[in-house]
């Protein structure tokens, strides 16, 4: 069995950042490692992600949300994480379970109990070895991703435009909620996660991220190494 490592947080504290960063440290350093993301990761996980973050789609009913989330999640686990762990690889993944606990959780008040059991349905139990929790003010996230949207639209800017869909238009009271929702479960299963300040700058952050994945993939044997 590989190693599992997700990464939570909220919007724009620099997941998709540290994710890449630590996905290219490890390849560079010869271990088998994919990158993959949620929702999405697969081909009709992708598909079910454009459903999910339409703006359009305003009259999504939660469950359909809790559902779809728990869908694309499903393919993913059973195309690619779990092949990939049987392997002996190195899975990141940029969101997981644990967001659908906090956002439909506690962000929209989805009874929890009935949540686990819906992703353990999906996952069959799955759950990673090892998760980071970028910690950062919300608004202070918002106000990157608006940043990181402004520099995209800039006359003659090249930065590819970020995403900015359905989930994150909620109101700052539901982000707070999601937050608050992150904090409770990292107090229920301490061992799990890393939670570190996002605040710091982003080579900082890689890093401290580098150091305590590094016991956990010691065992993990690099490609192309003598047996
Ligand atoms: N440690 C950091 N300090 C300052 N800015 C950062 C840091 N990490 C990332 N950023 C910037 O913040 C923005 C959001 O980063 P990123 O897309 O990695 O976050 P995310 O958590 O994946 O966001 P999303 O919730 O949209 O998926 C980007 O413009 C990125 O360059
Ligand atoms: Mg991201």
């Amino acid at each position: 069995m590989g190693v599992f490592i997700t990464f939570e947080g909220p919007e724009g504290s620099g997941k998709s950042t540290q994710a890449r960063l630590l996905y290219e440290r490890l390849q560079a350093e010869g271990y088998p490692v994919i990158l993959t993301r949620e929702p999405g990761g697969t081909r009709i996980g992708e598909l079910i992600r454009r459903i999910l973050v339409d703006l359009r789609h305003t009259e999504m009913a939660p469950t359909t949300e809790t559902l779809l989330f728990s869908a694309a999640r499903a393919q993913l686990v059973s195309e690619l994480i779990r092949p990939y762990l049987n392997t002996g690889g190195i899975v990141l993944c940029d969101r997981y379970a644990d967001s659908t606990f906090a956002y439909q959780g506690y962000g929209l008040g989805r009874d929890l109990d009935e949540l686990y059991a819906i992703t353990a349905v999906a996952t069959g139990g799955l759950m990673p070895n090892l998760t980071f929790y970028l910690d950062l003010d919300v608004e202070v996230g918002l106000a990157r991703k608006r940043a990181q949207r402004e520099r995209a639209e800039a006359p003659g800017a090249s930065a590819a435009h970020p995403e900015w869909n359905r989930l994150d238009a909620r109101d700052l009271a539901y982000h707070q909620r999601v937050a608050a929702g992150f904090a409770a479960l990292i107090r229920r299963e301490p061992e799990r996660w890393r939670r570190l300040s996002a605040l710091q700058p982003i080579e900082e952050l890689a890093e401290q991220i580098y150091r305590e994945v590094v016991p956990l993939i010691t065992p993990v044997a690099r490609l192309g190494s003598p047996v």
